[in-house]
């Protein structure tokens, strides 16, 4: 086995200063509300990040990710921005964070930040001001205000839909008392879109990513990096006009959606690398862009954000055709742009994969803002019948073994795959989503604006259980801001640690192998004989055999270095995956 590649060979200082870093990075996503409360108020907090780098560590991260943690009256969980650069006071302080980064550094974990550039929220100064100046006012100019339609503007300037449901455009009372013009919001109407035309914000951003890159923070990810530019000129096609000439639900392949994709927003994107080559070694990025795979790479480019998530197996069933056929192909795409590949089954938006893969194949697709966001801008994914079962389906339906048994097979082969792994936090407990939050106890505005037809993005969102007792298992002193259902507490961080075979150990010494193993970014597929089963090798590195069958299966010659479950007389069972080294 060839080591020269490794990371572990790497000193501790040798791997914070590689400006490739980021690469084959393992990524864990906090969601920092539902992470660990230090503090004990139902919320967790930065403290409550610092406190468990511990365990951060030990699990064997390269980085974090941290879901949004600046001010905001949580309209979209934090992804409503009043002010981007300060720290929630109820998450902690500006110095909270400093703490944090420093012990993560110390711990050899990078950190990437969210940054939400498409809208603020409508409590940010600037749209507080906009609400506050008369229309034409520069004031207003750093969002999308248009005039309504109609004999007195008292109709949207379009009739484009929301992503989490009811019209893009809502109506201000203007500072006269009089019904003003409307503005556009993508998302929630808490949601203002900026106007990425005018200068200062394009200003105003690149000192944001200065402010945070200048206390320490490694990466950015680019929250709808695909919204922002805009072509709004009249006359506004109609939402049915923008569905027939949408590609399936894969969107624009031209860049002619007037929000979604256009290729002027790229422009933006070279200034900020401009603006991250400057740090030693480079800060980096990564476009959170639901576009269509021909589109991607220019996200991904090394002038521009350097990454793009890849959310073509989080779609999928767990299926081995389809599996090795998104691996093949965003391998390839990965190397046009320069970039390496990203890696994904669950995040902050979408269903748990313990879960999706519970439930019957082809009503396994993750549901939450990727379905929403649907970019032809019309009706989300859900109502084809996707996204709905989690809503729709009796929960009998559920095979919850089964589930966790293919989410920890299809983790173990994503973790050994080239290109970087972004883990949701919960992920390495074996979690799987909580359907049972009643609906008076909802946040999400993807529950509300759709009146209930969906059920939204909380159930990724419950705080994690630490220990099996405790108000919130853990979680905190007090109880928890999501209701955390009974059986939590059988995957308590507590109760697995030490155990083996546990979800968490599997992570760890996943993980712990990876940095070990790690080679080049190369895959050569192997020839299995069986179509459920996929096998391929990391050159100079090791095997990884993936049953998606009924059958065991034989396993080639070396030593099993660790298996998703226990084989079956030295075979592959189904649902499982294994790592093998091959002997010298
Ligand atoms: C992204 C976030 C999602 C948020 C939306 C609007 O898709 O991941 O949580 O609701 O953007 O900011």
């Amino acid at each position: 086995m060839s080591t020269s590649a490794t990371k572990a060979n790497l000193s501790l200082s040798e791997r914070m200063a590689d400006p490739k870093w980021w690469r084959q990075a393992a990524v864990y996503q906090i969601y920092p509300r539902s992470f660990y409360d230090e503090n004990g108020d139902g919320l967790g907090d930065l403290k409550g990040i610092t406190a468990k780098v511990p365990y951060l560590k030990e699990l064997g991260v390269d980085a974090v990710w941290l879901s949004p943690f600046y001010p905001s009256a949580l309209a979209d969980g934090g992804y409503d921005v009043d002010d981007y650069r300060d720290v929630d006071p109820k998450l902690g302080t500006l110095a909270d964070f400093d703490e944090m980064a420093a012990a993560l550094h110390e711990a050899g974990i990078k950190i990437v930040v969210d940054i939400v550039p498409n809208h603020s929220s409508d409590r940010h100064e600037w749209f507080k001001e906009a609400l506050a100046s008369p229309k034409g006012s520069a004031a207003r100019d750093r969002y999308i205000f248009r005039d309504g339609k109609g004999e007195n503007g008292e109709l949207p300037p379009s009739d484009w839909d929301s992503v989490f449901g009811g019209p893009i455009w809502e109506r201000i009372t203007e500072p006269d008392g009089t019904p003003g013009q409307w503005y556009m919001h993508i998302f929630a109407k808490e949601q203002p879109d900026f106007n990425w035309e005018n200068p200062e914000i394009r200003e105003d951003f690149l000192k944001t990513l200065r402010f945070w890159s200048d206390r320490g923070v490694d990466g950015f990810r680019i929250d709808v990096a695909h919204g922002m530019a805009k072509d709004l000129s009249e006359p506004m096609p109609m939402k049915d006009d923008l569905l027939a000439r949408a590609h399936g639900t894969d969107g624009f392949i031209d860049g002619s959606h007037p929000f979604w994709d256009r290729d002027e927003v790229h422009e933006v994107y070279a200034e900020w690398r401009k603006l991250f080559n400057e740090y030693n070694p480079p800060r980096t990025a990564v476009a959170e862009a639901w576009v269509h795979e021909s589109r991607r790479a220019r996200y991904a480019s090394p002038e521009g954000l350097g990454q793009a998530f890849n959310f073509d197996l989080l779609q999928s069933d767990f299926d081995a055709e389809s599996f090795k056929q998104i691996i093949t192909d965003n391998l390839v795409h990965a190397k046009e742009s320069g970039a390496s590949s990203t890696w994904v089954f669950s995040n902050h938006d979408v269903v748990r994969h313990a879960t999706r893969y519970g439930l019957p194949k082809g009503g396994s697709v993750a549901q939450g803002t990727n379905a929403a966001q649907d970019v032809t801008g019309s009706k989300p994914k859900g109502q084809d019948g996707k996204g709905w079962l989690l809503a729709g389906a009796p929960q009998e339906e559920l095979d919850v073994e089964l589930g966790l048994r293919r989410a920890r097979a299809a983790s173990l082969l994503l973790l050994a795959l080239p290109g970087s792994a972004y883990l949701y936090q919960g992920e390495e407990l074996g979690l799987r989503e909580v359907t049972e939050i009643p609906d008076s106890e909802r946040q999400d505005p993807s529950f509300f604006r759709n009146k209930g037809v969906e059920i939204g993005r909380d159930g990724c969102r419950v705080p994690l259980p630490w220990t099996p007792e405790g108000p919130s298992f853990g979680f905190g002193a007090g109880k928890a801001h999501l209701p955390q259902p009974e059986w939590f507490k059988d995957y308590a961080v507590s109760i697995q640690e030490g155990v083996e075979g546990s979800t968490l150990e599997l992570y760890r010494k996943a993980l712990g192998l990876r940095r070990q193993l790690q080679t080049d970014e190369e895959l050569e597929w192997v020839e299995t004989g069986n179509p459920e089963v996929l096998h391929f090798s990391r050159p100079g590195g090791w095997e990884t055999v993936t049953n998606f069958g009924t059958e065991a299966f034989e396993l080639p010659a070396g030593t099993v270095v660790v298996s998703s479950g226990p084989l079956e007389d030295g075979k592959l069972p189904a649902d499982t995956t294994a790592w093998v080294v091959r002997d010298a």
